[in-house]
């Protein structure tokens, strides 16, 4: 007895097996399990007319499907056979021994992950805590609360990424130090590490996004010469015994003094080059004793606490690191790049 199920299943084994018969490689072959056996296959979809069959019929309907499965199975082993004996049926083997082997490729840690689990290792053995903040952030923890005046440059939408409701991409990672001071009481020792956001135009010394590691201590009687020996620990910890550091006078809304940071440079050893600009020093940081207003802020009293802040960028010590002279190269994700670390 035949019906237009069985019809349809005939012919459909019948183009696998010219199919089959012409395959040329495994995935040749699996293309046709999956058209007529897959899950969205021929026989799967005849099969779901199989209520549609008369009673009478469904007997031999039913045995037609188990012999078209086995029949295309059949086709299957024979040509996964046919394909896998092909290459030495003639007893002889036609890999050439001569080709260069394939390479493989592995993954490993981008160079900017590396800086920064190494800085926070640093700073972890010091007694640092490592504290995490938003990307996004609101106004009043990436400024008001930092003490930024409200014309201060840094401010300015040409300057800063904002989103519609007045949020915006954080420009660096203090307000991971507000929001560790609300909801913290002092004593407080943490680093911050993360990415920040800016709008400058990219070149090989400016990125829109880019990471830094901030650094709080408040306790009593915090002074300026604990924040250096703290900032020189992490130097000689980074680049080595012989780098040493200076402070010069700078300006922070959040930090007042306001110091620059400065490693000798790691390059020349101090004597002058092209990578310091013949100066001997590497600007590192920016770092201050901070201001009694951003204690004030958070509800702390500016009497009885004081403190040391730092913000440093990773890209920088990175560069310094590994000789790279161009920041792009740290986002293109070009394998030639990364796969020198
Ligand atoms: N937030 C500053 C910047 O992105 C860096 C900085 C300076 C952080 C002084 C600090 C600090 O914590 O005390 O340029």
């Amino acid at each position: 007895m035949s019906n237009a199920i069985i019809e349809q299943l005939n012919s459909a084994v019948a183009a696998a097996e010219e199919k089959l018969k012409a395959a040329t490689s495994e995935n040749d072959i699996e293309n046709v399990r999956i058209e007529m056996n897959g899950r969205k296959g021929i026989i799967p979809a005849l099969s779901k007319e199989m209520k549609n069959v008369p009673p009478e019929q469904r007997k031999d309907t039913g045995i037609a499907f188990n012999d078209a499965k086995n029949k295309l199975q059949e086709f299957l082993d024979a040509a996964v056979d046919r394909i896998a004996g092909s290459s030495d049926s003639s007893g002889e083997c036609d890999i050439d021994l001569t080709l260069p082997g394939r390479k493989w490729q592995s993954g490993r840690k981008h160079p900017i992950s590396t800086v920064m689990d190494d800085c926070v290792s640093i700073f972890r053995r010091m007694g640092f805590i490592v504290v995490d903040g938003p990307e996004i952030e609101d106004v009043y923890h990436n400024f008001d609360a930092l003490n930024t005046p409200a014309d201060h440059p840094s401010r300015d939408p040409g300057d800063t990424f904002y989103f519609g409701d007045g949020r915006l991409l954080r420009t660096q990672t203090s307000p991971v130090q507000i929001r560790t001071m609300e909801n913290n009481d002092p004593p407080i020792r943490i680093v911050a590490p993360g990415r920040t956001f800016r709008r400058d135009t990219p070149d090989a010394t400016h990125s829109m996004n880019f990471h830094q590691i901030e650094g709080l201590y408040i306790d009593r009687n915090v002074s300026l010469g604990d924040l250096k020996s703290a900032l020189l620990y992490f130097a000689h910890e980074m680049f080595g015994p012989k780098v040493g550091i200076r402070m010069r006078p700078h300006f922070f809304p959040f930090t007042e003094p306001s110091v620059e940071v400065d490693f000798s440079c790691i390059m020349c050893e101090g004597k002058g080059c092209r990578i310091c600009k013949n100066s001997g020093w590497l600007e590192i940081a920016g770092a201050g004793m901070v201001d009694p207003n951003v204690l004030k802020n958070v509800g702390y009293d500016p009497d009885e606490w004081s403190g040391y802040a730092w913000g440093m960028g990773i890209e920088r010590i990175a560069m310094l690191r590994y000789r790279i002279n161009d920041i792009r190269f740290l986002y293109e994700n070009d394998v030639r790049f990364l796969e020198q670390f």
